[in-house]
C-alpha cells in the first residue's frame, strides 16, 4: 500500500512538471476525482487491518493533501505564464503614445466678428444681439421702408404669415435699441441674416452683418466717416484705402457705401496676371470692392420710435462680415465659408 502511495507521488510529480491547465486537470480528475486513484485509496482503507489502517490512512491523506496543494500551486504558474506569452505575443503596444486628436479653431468669419467686437468694446460701443425671426413690423416699417420697397416682395425676403419673416438684415436691431433706450447709444449687433438669394459666387441665402448704431446730440457725417476709416483700418492694416460712394437706403439720409481698393486687383481694375487685360471679375473692373453700407440715421425712424430729431441726430452701418472677410484673405467665393471643408478653414 505504502509502495502504491509512493508511485502515485512520483506520476504525480513527473505529470505537473510544464503542464498546461488542461493536462493539470486531468490530474485532478486522475487523481482526486470521483473514480480518482487516491480517491479510490481512500475508500479501501476500510478494508486493512485497524493496524494497517491507522498507518496507511495517515500516508494517504497526506498524499490527497499534498496533491491538492501541488495541484493549486500549478495551476496558479500555469496561468502566470499563459498571460507572460499573451503579452510578448499581442501586438498591441500598450507604451506608445496616444494618437493626438486635431484641434480646432475658431471659423474666420467668427475671427472677424472677434476683431471688430474688439474695436468696438474698446470705442465704448455695447454688443447686443436681436432675434432672428422679426416682425414685419421691425425688419421694414419702422425703418421707413415702404410697401412698395423691392426688399419687401416675397422673392426676396423668407416670410413665415404676413407679420413674421426671417430678417433680412440686422437694421431692426436699430428700433428695438431705440424703443428700449435714451440717447446717448452707442450699439453694435452682430448675427446672422437671410435672403432668397440663389447660391452663386457673391450671394449665399445665409450671411452676416455687424449693425452699429450712433445717437447723440450734434452726431454728424464727420463722425460717420471718421469710424468707418477706423473700422477699415483696423481690419485691413493703417494702409487701407476706403471710399464713401453716395447710395440709398430708406432708413438713412444721406446714404453711403463704403467701398475698399479691390484686393484681388488691388485697384488696377485688371486681372493680375493676365496679358489681354482681362476685366477683373471681382470688383466687375472699377477698382473698387462694395463691403457695407451706412448713412445718417433718417429723422423719420428716429420719429417713429420716439426720438426728436430736432434735439438728437445718429448715424448707422450696416457690416457685410462675410465680404469684410473674403476682402482680408482674398476668397474670391463665399460658398467656402458654408461648406465645413477643414482643408480650406485650418488656412486661417
Ligand atoms: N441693412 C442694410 C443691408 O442689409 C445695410 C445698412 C445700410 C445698414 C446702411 C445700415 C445702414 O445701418 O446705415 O443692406
Amino acid at each position: 500500500m505504502l509502495e502504491k502511495l509512493t508511485q502515485l507521488r512520483h506520476h504525480i510529480e513527473q505529470s505537473l512538471r510544464d503542464a498546461t491547465p488542461e493536462a493539470i486537470e486531468a490530474v485532478r480528475v486522475g487523481m482526486l476525482g470521483k473514480k480518482g486513484e487516491i480517491t479510490a485509496v481512500l475508500k479501501g482503507l476500510g478494508q486493512l487491518e485497524p493496524q494497517a489502517r491507522k498507518i496507511a490512512g495517515q500516508a494517504a491523506n497526506e498524499l490527497r493533501d499534498w496533491a491538492q496543494s501541488q495541484i493549486d500551486q500549478a495551476k496558479a504558474g500555469a496561468g502566470a505564464a499563459k498571460q507572460a506569452q499573451a503579452l510578448t505575443e499581442e501586438s498591441i503596444d500598450i507604451t506608445l503614445p496616444g494618437r493626438r486628436r486635431g484641434m480646432g479653431r475658431l471659423h474666420p468669419i467668427t475671427q472677424v466678428y472677434g476683431k471688430l467686437e474688439e474695436l468696438f468694446l474698446s470705442l465704448g460701443f455695447d454688443i447686443v444681439e436681436g432675434p432672428h425671426i422679426e416682425t414685419v413690423y421691425h425688419n421694414f416699417d419702422a425703418l421707413n421702408t415702404p410697401e412698395s420697397h423691392p426688399s419687401r416682395d416675397e422673392s426676396d425676403t423668407f416670410y413665415f404669415d404676413e407679420n413674421y419673416l426671417l430678417r433680412c438684415h440686422t437694421s431692426p436691431m436699430q428700433v428695438r435699441v431705440i424703443e428700449k433706450q435714451k440717447p446717448p447709444i452707442r450699439v453694435v449687433v452682430p448675427g446672422k441674416v437671410f435672403r432668397r438669394d440663389e447660391v452663386d459666387a457673391t450671394h449665399t441665402p445665409v450671411f452676416h452683418q455687424l449693425e452699429g448704431l450712433v445717437i447723440d446730440k450734434g452726431v454728424h457725417m464727420g463722425d460717420l466717416r471718421g469710424i468707418m476709416e477706423l473700422i477699415a483700418g483696423h481690419i485691413f492694416g493703417p494702409g487701407a484705402k476706403i471710399r464713401l460712394r453716395p447710395s440709398f437706403f430708406p432708413f438713412t439720409e444721406p446714404s453711403a457705401e463704403v467701398d475698399i481698393t479691390c484686393y484681388v486687383c488691388d485697384g488696377k481694375a485688371s486681372r493680375p496676371g493676365s496679358e489681354a487685360n482681362d476685366p477683373c471679375r471681382v470688383c466687375k473692373d472699377s477698382g473698387w470692392v462694395e463691403l457695407w453700407g451706412c448713412g445718417m440715421v433718417h429723422p423719420q425712424v428716429l420719429r417713429t420710435s420716439g426720438i426728436d430729431p430736432g434735439e438728437y441726430s445718429g448715424y448707422a452701418f450696416g457690416l457685410g462680415v462675410d465680404r469684410i472677410t473674403s476682402a482680408l484673405y482674398g476668397i474670391t467665393d463665399p460658398r467656402l465659408y458654408f461648406e465645413n471643408d477643414v482643408q480650406f478653414l485650418r488656412q486661417f
